[in-house]
């Protein structure tokens, strides 16, 4: 959606296909942190008024270190903040944008083929209405996620797979309860991690770690409450608010980069291509990174017919993916606990949650990965593009 926006603010035309309803996008509760440079971009797009009216900006994070509670202040070691807005808010201004632009939009579509991906005309075939339709473009932009038909497409022989699985997943819920802290707290406890988070002044968002394949069966609301605040509470007497569970879930855990993010005219954006475990809030952030850059190389070649910005599209992404790969293994193997039952992990993690919560210099490393590197140059150009 951001990338068909972003074409067309360069005046070039665009068909998105989603095989799921307009419903279940705008629904499902998914991910929830927006990096400065994310906002910058929505707000500079022009799709940023309600994230300005109803974001909840957040000047730092807290880390409950065996019950201690510690605050990171991320504005005053970075200058920059975060903004809890929900990934499913963000795909429903987008829409609401996209509407007053007329240009194509397709719900429900199924039975999505790519063909003659090589050529200068590659194609899509799919059915909507039950109808069989064809679209001939000049590009394919593989905005699928990682269970889509882009990135399986390539041949095997011209794509490199980077993955790593933890033995471990997340039981997510959204409870109907005010948040009791207005800022972010994630937690190491002896049961494991837990992260407490939100979506708006009445809609808390929790999470347990748990088994990758965790079944929900075992987890009545009462038990989940119970390890929740078991994980969460702190010395000072904090914990969060308790109140009905409107959604619950299990997500397992990965890390997974494919390079490159392109083959012939298509090219791969977010979760097609990368996926990083969610404790550093990465993944959209990502995602929009990719596509404000292929915006941009698209752009360049109808503008001047140059292939420059394409051909560097995927080591520039890259660079950037693999960054946040290293901060989301490294906060995924700091905050969780280990199933190798090494006690000399186990301490030498605690030692690294002590360094990473006391010392300026980790609290600053920790800190500017979370709220995003600025890409203040690449909206220069975002400026010129709007310009020309
Ligand atoms: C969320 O609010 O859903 C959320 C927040 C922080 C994370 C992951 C998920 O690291």
């Amino acid at each position: 959606m951001m990338l068909g926006h972003l074409l067309h603010l360069a005046g070039i035309d665009s068909v998105i296909i989603e095989n799921r309803s307009r419903d279940y996008v705008i629904e499902r509760v998914r991910a929830g942190v927006l990096e400065q440079g994310t906002v910058d971009l929505m707000i500079e797009s022009g799709v940023g008024a309600r994230l300005q009216r109803e974001g909840l900006f957040h000047d730092g994070i807290s880390i409950n270190v065996y019950a201690q509670r510690r605050r990171i202040d991320m504005a005053a070691l970075t200058g920059r903040r975060i903004t809890v807005y929900g990934q499913n808010e963000v795909v429903k201004d987008l829409i609401a944008a996209r509407m007053v632009t007329g240009r194509a939009l397709l719900f429900e579509v199924a039975d999505v083929t790519i063909d003659d991906v090589n050529s200068k005309q590659p194609k899509i075939h799919f059915t909507h209405n039950d109808e069989l339709q064809e679209i001939r473009c000049d590009f394919i932009a593989g905005c699928d996620g990682f269970h889509g038909i882009c990135r399986p497409s390539i041949p095997e022989d011209c794509i490199q797979i980077f993955e790593r699985t933890y033995p471990f997943g997340w039981l997510g819920i959204l409870a109907n309860a005010a948040p009791s802290s207005s800022e972010l707290v994630y937690s190491r406890h002896p049961n494991g991690f837990a992260l407490f988070s939100m979506r708006s002044n009445t809609v808390t968002r929790l999470y347990l770690q748990c088994l990758p394949d965790e079944d929900l069966a075992q987890w009545p609301d009462d038990r989940i409450w119970e390890e929740l605040l078991t994980r969460l509470g702190s010395d000072d007497g904090w914990k969060p608010n308790v109140g009905p569970i409107l959604q619950k879930g299990v997500t397992g855990m990965r890390s997974f980069v494919a390079e490159p993010m392109r083959y012939g005219r298509m090219f791969l954006a977010g979760d097609a291509a990368h996926i990083v475990p969610p404790t550093g809030a990465k993944g959209l952030n990502l995602a929009i990174a990719d596509v404000w850059r292929l915006s941009r190389a698209v752009a360049e070649y109808y503008q001047s017919g140059y292939e420059a910005l394409l051909d560097r599209y995927s080591e520039e992404c890259l660079q950037r993916v693999w960054r946040a790969q290293q901060f989301s293994w490294w906060m995924t193997s700091l905050l969780h606990r280990s199933d190798t039952g090494n006690p000399f992990d186990c301490r030498r993690q605690r030692a690294e949650l002590e360094s990473v919560t006391s010392s300026p210099a980790a609290m600053t490393m920790l800190a500017e990965n979370y709220v995003g590197f600025p890409v203040a140059h690449e909206f220069a150009a975002l400026q010129m593009v709007l310009r020309r």
